[in-house]
């Protein structure tokens, strides 16, 4: 949530915030700002004269573009700047609230991310020592924290050394002062942020797709370190005061990927990248002699041999795929496993010990309340494994182990690529314990494995039939309600559905074990509701599908029925059907059955005129509880 960018010492500071803003408003889209250092010549050889310079637009989503189109940078040399886009938290989403956040000298500015929970407390001291703030935001405070400290001497970089250590709550903060023009200084607890340089310039973001144009190289920063970035310099320093050497992130993403590429929106793009990023998920899992792999394992096998429960904890669609691992792992590994939402998980004081494995499911692998669910797993003694997109985020620099799915950038908010990469991903993991455990021979994992990599054509075919699930887009396009069933694994995917639907279309949408039907969500199935079953299921379970099909029927829902190729028998009732291809396993239908939900989400939201990468009130990365 909101957005942060800042650059130094390069000639084109302000495109470069501005291209940066414009790739980080996935994360925040209320409002938008920047803040230059721009100097000016002094008069007859006086010393050059510095200020600060500050345009800031709320327009919504168009906040950046409107930016962009009407801002008149002023005269002189632009030394550094700050950008920021916005989700609010504390204040309207209006121009006055939107950041930079300027001191009462109008020489120091800030861009924030997170909540300083103590900032009314901060804020009272502040106006009782004369500061007059002009906003409703937590933010605000920091600049004039930095204010009084730079008054007292300090230089910008000590200042907010100081002002980290008075704060309570997450944030990520860059700031630049006019009297020091080359310098940005940044600090982070929880809430993402990194820095970066090539070629005589400095950067600063909230994560790689924002700087991704200008330097490869870049480094994450740990919880209270200020990095000082000057141009072509980054100094890390510990809230002693004592340097502690930034630490090299890997980059493994081009920027090509990170544009539409031709593409009307990134969500169409992401969800056709899907075969892609499930055969990259799958690459070189195996070793030579059979054994499934992870990337990293800090775990050896005999302490993994140990483990007696899984929890798994994750939020939204990350959540929605740890539910599919939570079956595979019990089936195929055979450990319990208990499955979390993060932020619940984190305060229901969970019975973990050293034989307990908390696996944390994150596209970003810096949500908040997943990083915190972790912390509080490996603080009590469990082992700790991420699922994560992003190399080096702050959860797999944490764990234990580390399993990445390589989906590449994901930049509209809702997710598709990575839920279908995080199932795959969850997989390989169910079959790696499997082995460690011994509950399958080797040959067998090996052979699950291999037939995994069947799935990216599997998934190509059905993204094939997407003029298929437009017309049933444009059959139930008048529809206010939806309710997806599923049962087995069939449940996240109705889960996964409902998710996606909601989020994008604003239709309300819920998704249910189809088992539950009869003990509530019944009564509100009536003409004009649309059901929508996952019937691509095990034979066992199919006739009890079959059944709650003629349930929702006969009380008029409109049924569009998810059903495997040649499986007449499951769409007798169906009003529309959305066929799918057969998969080896029944444990591997999500990652084909969730596609079709995907794209009758993207058309029916696109029907309505919305903005499908960036959906109302959502930010991508949630850092803040
Ligand atoms: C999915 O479409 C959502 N935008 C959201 O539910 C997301 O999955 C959730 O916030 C978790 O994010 P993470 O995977 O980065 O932790």
């Amino acid at each position: 949530m909101c957005g942060i960018v800042g650059a130094t010492g390069s000639s084109r500071v302000v495109d470069v915030l501005l291209s940066g803003m414009a790739r980080l408003e996935y994360r925040g889209y209320d409002s938008a700002g920047v803040a230059l250092v721009v100097g000016t010549p002094g008069e007859e050889g006086a010393p050059e004269l510095t200020s600060l310079w500050r345009a800031r637009r709320a327009e919504g989503t168009k906040s950046v573009a409107d930016l962009a189109a009407s801002i008149e940078v002023p005269e002189g040399i632009v030394h550094a700047g700050i950008g920021h886009v916005r989700w609010a938290t504390h204040g309207r989403p209006d121009e006055h609230n939107a950041h930079p956040h300027l001191d009462c000298t109008g020489r120091v500015a800030v861009v924030h991310n997170g909540i300083i929970e103590n900032f009314a407390t901060l804020a009272a001291h502040l106006v009782d020592e004369g500061h007059r703030l002009a906003s409703e935001t937590d933010t605000e405070v920091v600049a004039h924290l930095l204010e009084s400290r730079i008054a007292t001497g300090e230089s910008l970089t000590g200042a907010l050394r100081a002002v980290i250590a008075l704060i309570e709550g997450t944030f990520a903060i860059a700031a630049v002062h006019a009297d020091d023009p080359d310098v940005i200084v940044a600090a982070r607890r929880v809430s993402p942020l990194i820095v970066g340089r090539s070629d005589g310039s400095g950067l600063v973001a909230s994560d790689i797709p924002a700087i991704l144009g200008e330097t490869r190289e870049v480094f994450s920063l740990d919880d209270d370190h200020v990095a000082e970035v000057r141009p072509g310099s980054i100094t890390v320093t510990g809230l002693d005061g004592r340097t502690v050497g930034p630490r090299p992130m890997t980059v493994e993403w081009d920027l090509e990927e990170a544009e539409k590429g031709g593409y009307d929106d990134f969500m169409s793009k992401e969800i056709r990248e899907q075969p892609t990023a499930v055969a990259d998920t799958l690459r070189g899992r195996l070793s030579g002699d059979g054994r499934v792999l992870l990337d990293e394992e800090r775990l050896t096998i005999s302490e993994l041999r140990e483990v007696d429960k899984v929890f798994i904890v994750a939020c939204g669609s990350s959540y929605h795929a740890g539910l599919v691992a939570k079956y595979a792992i019990e089936h195929w590994a055979r450990l319990p496993v208990e499955i979390d939402i993060a932020s619940e998980f984190r305060y229901r004081d969970p019975v973990l010990d050293s034989q307990t494995l908390v696996v944390g499911v994150s596209q970003s692998g810096e949500t908040v309340d997943t990083i915190q669910a972790m912390r509080g797993a490996a603080e009590q003694g469990a082992k700790t494994l991420v699922i994560s997109n992003v190399v080096d985020s702050s959860m797999a620099r944490e764990s234990d182990a580390v399993l990445y799915t390589r989906a590449g950038p994901e930049l509209c908010v809702a997710a598709t690529k990575t839920h279908l990469a995080q199932v795959t991903a969850l997989q390989v993991l169910a079959l790696h314990l499997a082995q460690v455990r011994g509950s399958l021979y080797p040959e067998e994992s090996a052979q699950l494995i291999e037939d995994l990599r069947s799935m990216p054509a599997r998934v190509e075919e059905v993204i094939s039939r997407a003029p298929a699930v437009s017309e049933v887009a444009g059959a139930v396009a008048g529809a206010k309600d939806f309710l997806f069933l599923g049962r087995h694994v069939g449940y996240p995917v109705a889960l996964e559905g409902a998710l996606k639907l909601k989020e994008i279309s604003y239709l309300r949408a819920e998704g249910y074990p189809a088992g539950e039907l009869k003990h509530g969500p019944i009564a509100l199935i009536e003409e004009g509701v649309v059901v929508v079953a996952i019937a691509t299921l095990r034979s066992d379970l199919l006739p009890k599908m079959l059944g709650n099909i003629e349930e929702v029927k006969s009380r008029g829902a409109t049924v569009v029925v998810v059903a495997t190729d040649g499986d007449g028998a499951s769409v007798v009732r169906a009003d529309h059907v959305l066929w799918v291809p057969p998969v080896p396993h029944s444990l591997f239908s999500p990652i084909v059955d969730v596609v079709p939900l995907q794209l009758l989400a993207y058309e029916l939201a696109r029907l309505r005129g919305n903005d499908v990468d960036r959906p109302r009130n959502l930010a991508k990365t949630v850092t803040v509880e």
